[in-house]
């Protein structure tokens, strides 16, 4: 947990151009940059950077944000990752808010952990390249494989010394708790009192998380008498099913190929990326998990399975790819030649080959399924129908209606069945998984959906106009959404903008922002917002109101100190070059209003870009992904000249637009209570009765109460600032 005030200074410093010029290279287009998208494949540039807005945005594929977000994006990175990275770039010491006791024993645990992982490696890479052990027998084994030194180094591969705790007394005499070294695994405690080596003599393959810190590892032995590899038990920091060997190394390639190559092993992945097939990694011998398959889903949406020729697990493992296409991905698959795994496969090969192979022999994953299923049972109709009712499934969970149907007539043309019967069966599958869903939530929820007694109650005295709806009722907030997105928008925008006057509680004129005006207004009637995240976004907002506030004088005063030493400089430059004293009086009076109105758009561009900056770099993923789709319209970051002119008009016409945009609010809020109270008397059969008056009563106030809003609208207009 960092604290507020180094966040802050974090995300101050962040200069977002800087920031991307380290993954992608930019070029100047009028006040932007330009550049490739580092999230998609692309020929020309839609990449868009802006210095002023402090934020990038790909034109093509949506993805950019603030500094935090394009890290967390791109580096796949946690929020708090995020800013750590960006504390490290700018050279900012971090003070990390007190954590609660609890959170003290996780976050010292798991840190702990990953050091004396971090620790154990650096001595298994020593180990491997300078002892004589390591060298004769670890480095002899993988120089033999094939593996180059720089594979060797990419992958921080190591030795382990056959000796009983060569590690453990290591780690010790260095100052290690004894604790982390049995909760990492590596080693056992025995019981002396001490601990002896997970892994002796094994070469050693660290697991490394997307963040790059190693949370486990796997030990090959080199004897035939064992078990060939012992892996790190789970842990605090290891959970085996979530994580996929080489994804931090592959994982840039991944992205940019838009692709990804799934092999089974340690040895399989290292020797892809050394034929240069680093889109590759690893599901380290188990069946893939559902977390793996989102870890790669972050990346790309397609997948190529690598198979060995004889693997006799292929039948078991083709259940598991019904995972990976409800996930909506894209699989094929590549059977390599009888008796080759990926690793031998690609030292036979050269590059080119491999990719030759690839292009002709990657199979989309349904095809292959049948085939693999109907192989040695074409003339045995019940083992054919049990086929046909397993590739129906399959198709069935793929979530798209399109690729299904493809689906379909590809698999009725392989097995020469009806398509229409094929159609049914999937349709009959989907509407019980359908059913299967309904009840697991009807289970889960009980309290939900229960009626708002609120909502009905008819309270003629209550002329507020916040107005309790159905919840479910879709179309209000349809009609709503509008409305709170553009009020949203300008608080996001200009909501720390100097707006209008106003008194406070004793009576004393006060100065308003935009937030402020747009909050009080908003309190009068009791509004809130009905989309949550909005709600969320002017929550946070009104909450960085007296920060604000504090920040602004400071940076005034910077300013204000910049301006002086400008002023002293010119002017003594002035006095040096001018003739006369009117001549220096004219001149200083120039400067003076030079001077004045570059700390007034300072000021305003201060107060303008606050709200945006902060909460495109918010910790909550809704609010900040929300800000930055309202503020990164095209037009925004498109042509400057378009870009200044709107905004200068814009801004200058916000006493008119905000009072306008609160009342065409209001107004919409009324009309979901006149549209409620039609539906009540709809619902009303017996004419006449007391509950009808009332109601018939309260829509004409309501009517009332609109026409009333509109007129006032018409006169409605903040005095404009002085
Ligand atoms: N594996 C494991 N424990 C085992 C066997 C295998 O964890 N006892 C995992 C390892 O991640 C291994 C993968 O399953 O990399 C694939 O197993 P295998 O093909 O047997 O190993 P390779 O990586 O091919 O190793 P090598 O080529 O060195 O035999
Ligand atoms: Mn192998």
């Amino acid at each position: 947990m960092i604290d507020k005030a180094t966040v802050a200074q974090i995300l101050d410093a962040a200069d977002i151009v800087d920031v991307v010029s380290d993954f992608v290279s930019l070029k100047r287009r009028g006040a932007n940059y330009v550049g490739l998208c580092p999230f998609h494949n692309e020929k020309t540039p839609s990449f868009s950077v802006s210095r002023a807005k402090g934020i990038c945005h790909c034109f093509s594929c949506g993805k950019g944000g603030s500094p935090v977000n394009f890290i967390m994006e791109h580096e796949q990175l946690s929020y708090y990752e995020a800013l750590k990275y960006l504390a490290n770039k700018y050279h900012i010491e971090i003070h990390e808010r007190e954590l609660t006791d609890e959170e003290k024993i996780e976050q010292s645990d798991r840190e702990s952990m990953l050091i004396v992982n971090e620790n154990a490696n650096k001595h298994f890479e020593n180990n491997l390249l300078n002892t004589a052990e390591g060298r004769n027998i670890g480095l002899a084994y993988f120089n033999e494989r094939g593996f180059s030194e720089q594979m060797i180094h990419r992958f921080h591969l190591g030795y382990s010394l056959d000796k009983r705790n060569d590690l453990y007394e290591t780690l010790i005499t260095k100052g290690f708790n004894a604790k982390y070294l049995f909760e990492t695994g590596l080693c056992i405690a025995d019981n002396n009192g001490s601990g002896y080596d997970r892994f002796r003599g094994r070469v050693m393959f660290p697991v490394l998380n997307l963040a790059g810190k190693i949370i486990a590892f796997g030990g090959r032995t080199l004897k035939h008498d064992k078990a060939k590899y012992v892996n790190s038990p789970e842990s605090l920091i290891y959970k085996k099913s979530n994580e996929l060997y080489g994804l931090y190394q592959a994982k840039h390639a991944i992205t940019k190929l838009d692709k990804c190559f799934l092999v089974e092993g340690y040895a399989d992945v290292i020797s892809m990326h050394q034929s240069g097939f680093e889109n590759t990694v690893a599901s380290s011998g188990t069946s893939l998990t559902e977390g793996q398959i989102r870890l790669i889903h972050r990346f790309t949406n397609n997948i190529t399975v690598l198979y060995d020729g004889d693997s006799a697990g292929i039948k078991a493992s083709l259940r598991s790819i019904d995972l990976l296409l409800a996930e909506g991905l894209n699989i094929k698959v590549l059977l390599l030649p009888d008796g080759d795994d990926p690793d031998s496969f690609s030292r036979k090969h050269s590059s080119t080959e491999i990719q030759q192979f690839i292009n002709t022999h990657e199979e989309d994953f349904i095809r292959f399924k049948i085939r693999i299923l109907l192989q040695g049972c074409e003339n045995d109709p019940i083992k054919r129908s049990e086929v046909i009712t397993d590739v129906v499934k399959s198709i069935s969970v793929i979530p798209f209606p399109i690729n299904r149907s493809v689906y379909t007539q590809e698999c009725s043309r392989l097995f020469g069945i009806d398509e229409q019967v094929l159609k049914n069966a999937i349709e009959k599958n989907i509407l019980d998984s359908r059913k299967k869903d309904i009840q697991k939530k009807a289970n889960t929820t009980t309290d939900a959906g229960k009626p708002d007694s609120a909502h009905s109650q008819i309270d003629a005295q209550n002329n507020t106009i916040a107005h309790k709806h159905d919840a479910d009722d879709q179309s209000y907030s349809k009609l709503l959404y509008p409305h709170e997105e553009t009020v949203v928008r300008y608080i996001l925008k200009y909501g720390m903008s100097d707006f209008c006057d106003s008194i406070d509680e004793q009576g004393n004129p006060i100065r308003l922002t935009l937030l402020e005006y747009v909050d009080s207004e908003l309190s009068m009637d009791n509004i809130k917002f009905n989309n949550h995240i909005f709600a969320k976004i002017f929550e946070q907002s009104r909450n960085l109101i007296s920060d604000f506030y504090n920040a602004l004088q400071q940076f005034i005063k910077n300013l204000d100190h910049q301006c002086q030493q400008r002023h002293d400089e010119e002017i003594s430059r002035i006095s040096l070059e001018c003739q006369s004293l009117d001549e220096i009086k004219q001149r200083e009076g120039r400067l003076n209003d030079e001077i004045e109105q570059f700390r007034k758009e300072q000021i305003i561009a201060y107060r303008n870009n606050y709200l945006e900056k902060a909460l495109c770099s918010c910790e909550d993923d809704g609010v900040r992904q929300t800000a930055i789709e309202l503020i990164s319209e095209k037009h925004h970051l498109s042509k400057i000249h378009t870009k200044f002119y709107k905004l200068k008009t814009e801004f200058d016409k916000l006493t008119v637009l905000i009072p306008e945009a609160i009342y065409n609010w209001k107004s919409a809020l009324i009309l979901c209570q006149i549209k409620d109270i039609q539906k009540q008397l709809n619902a009303i059969n017996n004419g006449n009765s007391e509950t009808e008056k009332a109601l018939l009563k309260r829509m004409q106030e309501l009517f009332a109460l609109r026409s009333q809003l509109a007129k006032y609208l018409g006169d409605r207009v903040v005095n404009p600032k002085i």
